[in-house]
């Protein structure tokens, strides 16, 4: 795998065009998902790793990317801990016991890797399946974004209850994340064993917190779970949504490659962050509702903007939205795959 374009690129060597992956590339935009998920709960399919294996390769046959995402979610994380999770059609993500005292902190088990074996079943179907093909990337979700859900029992728009825990709580605050934190890295170390060929941390709420909260209850554990990492050769992604702003602090953790959002400019952020530390992004995923002329565009105003710069990979700065067209997503996939430097 590490001649592969994304492996090589994650590792800041020299590459012919860049490597494309969308985050939410195995999801709701595509129809042969939903023949899929009318059949099963998202959790029953998780949970069975030939199901996971099927929408992992979706996008692989359909749109012919560069890189695998393991199909799974970041909250299974926290219901193996014992948050009692589920996922409802227009509600999304709820933990019907949510996590508010320092008793349900102490109620949550951190010995639980062997909970998530399911997960380590399904990266080996996929590998099987892929056959060598291209890499396939594992990931688990960054302590902060997956506290916020156990606080507030589901999505926030604000944070408020979470926010109201690390400001007025924060020695419990540090419990919940330490708790969180060192069920993550034996989490990762159990998909690296599985063999997954590269590690994404989504911290996708980062973006509500001030610097010093960041600094304090994120950036901290993300540094603590990566120093844990049993890494081998393996690349491993910091993603959060406000890497604009938290970018340089990220690169102080130590990551391979940090995936920044669409609110800058993608080569500034690059030259502001240590030699060797590679990007990924940063795409408005809106840019996929636009016209065809317009998708082109801007793939090529970003490629040639990163003309010359080693340590690129082609991402959305988030994820890709269920209504975007995937004929498309199909678009952008072929233009950036003809695209040469
Ligand atoms: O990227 C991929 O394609 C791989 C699979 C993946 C999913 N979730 C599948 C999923 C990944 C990497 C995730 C990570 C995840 N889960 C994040 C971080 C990524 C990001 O976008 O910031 C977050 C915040 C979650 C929590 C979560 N899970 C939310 C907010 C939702 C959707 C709520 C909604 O209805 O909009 C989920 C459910 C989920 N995870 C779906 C998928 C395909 C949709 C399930 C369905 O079919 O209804």
């Amino acid at each position: 795998m590490k001649d592969s374009l994304f492996i090589r690129a994650a590792f800041s060597q020299q590459i012919e065009r860049p490597p494309v992956w969308m985050m939410r590339q195995a999801g709701r935009f595509m129809p042969e998902y939903w023949e899929i998920k009318n059949k099963y709960s998202f959790l029953e399919m998780c949970k069975t790793p030939e199901i996971a294996a099927d929408v992992t390769m979706l996008p692989v046959d359909l749109l012919g990317i560069d890189a695998a995402i393991l199909f799974s979610d970041i909250l299974v994380t926290g219901e193996a801990m014992g948050g009692d999770l589920s996922f409802t059609q227009g509600v999304g993500p709820r933990f019907s016991n949510p996590v508010r005292t320092k008793e349900d902190i102490d109620r949550l088990d951190t010995e639980v890797i062997h909970k998530l074996q399911y997960v380590a079943d399904a990266i080996k179907v996929i590998q099987q399946r892929l056959n060598g093909s291209i890499p396939l990337i594992g990931f688990a979700g960054a302590p902060f974004t997956v506290m916020s859900y156990l606080i507030e029992g589901g999505s926030s728009r604000d944070f408020k209850l979470t926010k109201l825990f690390m400001h007025n709580q924060p020695e419990l605050a540090h419990q919940l994340l330490a708790k969180i934190a060192k069920v993550t890295a034996g989490y990762l170390n159990l998909q690296i064993e599985a063999g997954v060929n590269a590690i994404q941390i989504f911290d996708s709420w980062a973006q509500a917190l001030a610097w010093d909260d960041y600094k304090e209850f994120s950036h901290h554990y993300i540094t603590e779970i990566i120093s844990n990492l049993n890494r081998k050769d393996i690349p491993v992604i910091s993603f959060c949504k406000g890497s604009s702003v938290f970018a340089p602090l990220m690169a102080e953790a130590k990551p391979d490659v940090i995936s920044i959002d669409w609110n800058v400019d993608l080569k500034d952020i690059k030259h502001r962050l240590p030699q060797g530390v590679a990007v990924q992004g940063n795409l408005d995923p809106h840019i996929l509702y636009a016209d065809k002329s317009v998708i082109k565009d801007r793939i090529h105003r970003l490629f040639e903007r990163m003309r010359g710069e080693e340590g690129f990979i082609f991402n959305l700065g988030h994820g890709i939205m269920p209504d975007i067209p995937f004929d498309n997503v199909k678009y952008a996939v072929e233009v950036i795959k003809e695209f040469r430097y």
